[in-house]
């Protein structure tokens, strides 16, 4: 795990390659495997692999998401808020779990925020998701993980850039 911590990074560019599907459905178990508060399970998670709604999904924001465009996959992490006060911290872990387990599984992928961001000026990121996949009101979009095979090479992060001054004394 350390190793898989070490080289995450932000990947924004993907190969035009598919992801299996037997990838895909090791994605799904990740998600469906990360831990939430009382274990009440809030969250929802749709897999989009269709390329004109990846398009359209892309121009959630205004910047930041434009690069789902050319992703193979685009996980959106959504919850029923009725079913938990922390979904947020529920879909927050989600997230980073598909993130670590793509990575893993040798993909590329990058966070794309979305609630509390605006697609225009009147319309907010979560309406504008929620519209284009038909979700209904209740849903909470937190983000979309994008996911592809990387097409851009990133150093990790070296030690000595580590802000280690945030581990404070205990
Ligand atoms: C909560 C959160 C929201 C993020 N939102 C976006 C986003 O909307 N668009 C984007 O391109 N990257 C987004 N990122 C990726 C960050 O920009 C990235 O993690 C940060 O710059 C550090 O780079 P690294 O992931 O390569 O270490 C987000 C990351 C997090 C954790």
């Amino acid at each position: 795990m350390i190793e898989i911590l070490r080289k995450r990074r932000s990947i924004r560019k993907y190969k035009d390659e598919d992801i299996k599907p037997e990838i895909v459905e090791l994605l799904r178990e990740a998600a469906l495997r990360s831990p939430t508060s009382r274990n009440f399970r809030p969250w929802r998670f749709v897999f989009v692999e269709d390329r004109s709604k990846l398009e359209a999904l892309s121009r959630a924001k205004t910047s930041g998401s434009s690069f789902l465009a050319g992703a193979r996959l685009g996980v959106i992490v959504c919850a029923d808020e009725g079913e938990s006060d922390v979904w947020i911290e529920d879909c927050s872990i989600a997230s980073i779990i598909l993130q670590l387990a793509g990575q893993s599984l040798g993909l590329g992928s990058c966070w794309i925020q979305i609630r509390r961001r605006m697609h225009d000026d009147s319309k907010t990121s979560e309406d504008y998701v929620r519209s284009v996949l038909g979700l209904s009101e209740k849903m909470k979009v937190e983000s979309i993980i994008a996911f592809g095979y990387p097409d851009e090479e990133k150093a990790p992060v070296p030690d000595e850039d580590l802000q280690r001054e945030k581990i404070l004394s205990g």
